[in-house]
């Protein structure tokens, strides 16, 4: 589909225009159903496993997505005439490996944002190669997350499955691919590779021959809203766009585009984004550099454990229906790292923990703590944004827990809008229509500056606990 980027015009008569948003997230595939005006007519969800097969790792089974994808979809247009779906955009997890040999069959489970297994990679990368010439190349250092660690992990671990690899993509390119059968990525997604030259916005070449990877084995880059190709699934004659990873899809649904605005995101990770109109290179690198999906660039902090959190100790640990209401403010604290950490510490080996237990403690202080933890985490993230952060929307599956909002806003001291959508569904929607949107608010919240205050005695003992544990779990 070479040079075929021209976004289809929509309204044709008085029929009614649809475009679909597809979330493929790491729990489940979220799909919306919006129209010409952007309104939300309808979503559905379907869920897949997720595999820790060995500590460290984290997998899904591509298959699992595509089958998901399908039954949404079918369910999704039940009731609708198919051929009105003018256009589809999809917005993925990042940074997820996936290798097809040359008959496009998956090769092995995909390795997901949140498989820290590539520990000595990535410190191969960061030492060897350098922090200041992977910087210079792709607009960012290497994490465990990352694609390129885990193409270096397959390679030595896995080189049957590496000698067979004839195409090397990302989940929501995956999904794409099996859409329209053309091989293709956005800007926004390629950004979280390590082997993209951001600012450049285009594949780097050098970083390819650090890897032994050919660029025939990588997928064309396009920018997010571009027509990659079109399907003809369930009767469909629907264009598709490139789409983008899922936050800075997330940045579209809730419409977080220019400079001075910022996006919380709290799902299985939880991520502060900030749109920068140029590219910008990071005076701490633990932020992340990447295209937007509009054309411009952003900044990301990113933790591996946001809701998620919440969702083990309801489920897991307390295996409730999550009425646990909190307590009121203690002494407990709680360090968010279930899958290690990525921003600020690069640390795959970081631990959760629980700690200041006393014989008092109770559920609702444990709960409690879970959520503050996961707070201080991203205030660790707006931390390190290079200007302070006058107000942010959020949005994501935490924005479930109305006390949790009221806790953002006072830990990170605050305004908060609560959006209605759940964002990446709903920026791929609006990738596909190509049209910019204001999302509905749900609720707005103000900080207590006195529940501010009192936070920020308790962030910096928070602050301590990771250095003072760092060794304890390398060491063991
Ligand atoms: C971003 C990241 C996560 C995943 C989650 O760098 O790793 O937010 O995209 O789906």
């Amino acid at each position: 589909m070479e040079g075929n980027t021209k976004h289809p015009q929509s309204g044709i008569g008085d029929d009614r225009i649809y475009y679909i948003g597809i979330d493929l997230g790491t729990s489940a595939v979220k799909l919306i159903l919006i129209d010409e005006s952007a309104a939300i007519l309808k979503t559905v969800s379907k869920e897949y496993p997720l595999s820790f097969p060995k500590p460290n790792w984290s997998e899904q089974n591509p298959e699992d997505w595509w089958n998901a994808v399908i039954e949404g979809l079918g369910e999704l247009t039940d009731g609708v005439d198919k051929g009105h779906v003018k256009a589809i955009g999809v917005g993925g997890q990042m940074h997820g490996l996936v290798m097809l040999d040359e008959a496009d069959r998956v090769l092995r489970p995909a390795i997901l944002w949140n498989d820290t297994r590539t520990g000595k990679e990535t410190d191969w990368l960061n030492s060897v190669v350098g922090k200041e010439k992977l910087q210079a190349l792709t607009g960012n250092i290497a994490f465990a997350g990352f694609t390129a660690p885990k193409i270096l992990w397959v390679k030595e671990n896995e080189p049957d499955v590496f000698a067979k690899c004839k195409k090397i993509c990302l989940p929501k390119d995956y999904v794409n691919y099996r859409l329209t059968g053309v091989f293709a990525t956005d800007v926004s997604d390629a950004s979280g590779t390590l082997y993209f030259d951001v600012e450049n916005r285009k594949w780097s070449k050098e970083m390819l021959e650090i890897l032994g990877v050919d660029e025939s084995q990588l997928p064309t880059v396009y920018e997010s809203g571009d027509v990659i190709g079109c399907t003809s699934l369930l009767g469909m004659n629907a264009a598709v766009v490139a789409g983008a990873g899922d936050n800075a899809a997330a940045a579209i649904g809730t419409n977080t585009v220019s400079e001075g605005q910022c996006n919380i995101s709290l799902g299985t990770s939880g991520t502060v984004f900030i749109p920068t109109d140029r590219y910008v290179k990071t005076a701490n690198p633990a932020l992340h550099s990447f295209c937007h999906a509009n054309g411009k660039y952003h900044l990301m902090g990113c933790i591996l454990s946001a809701a998620s959190c919440n969702k083990w100790l309801n489920e897991t640990v307390l295996k409730s229906d999550y009425k646990t209401g909190c307590s009121d403010m203690n002494d407990v604290f709680f360090l968010p790292y279930l899958s290690g950490e990525r921003c600020p510490h690069n640390d795959g080996d970081a631990k959760g923990a629980f700690l200041g237990l006393t014989h008092a403690t109770t559920r609702e202080d444990l709960q409690r703590a879970v959520l503050e933890g996961v707070s201080f985490a991203i205030k660790d993230c707006v931390a390190l944004c290079p200007n302070a952060i006058q107000k942010a929307t959020v949005c994501g599956g935490g924005t479930k827990s109305k006390d949790w909002m009221q806790m953002l806003a006072d830990v990170l001291g605050v305004e908060m809008s609560v959006i209605q959508n759940e964002g990446p569904a709903y920026g791929g929607a609006l990738l596909a229509a190509g049209i910019a949107h204001e999302p509905a608010i749900k609720t707005t919240v103000k900080p207590d500056p006195n529940r501010t205050a009192l936070y920020e005695k308790k962030y910096q003992k928070f602050r301590q606990l990771y250095p003072l544990l760092r060794s304890f779990y390398k060491e063991n």
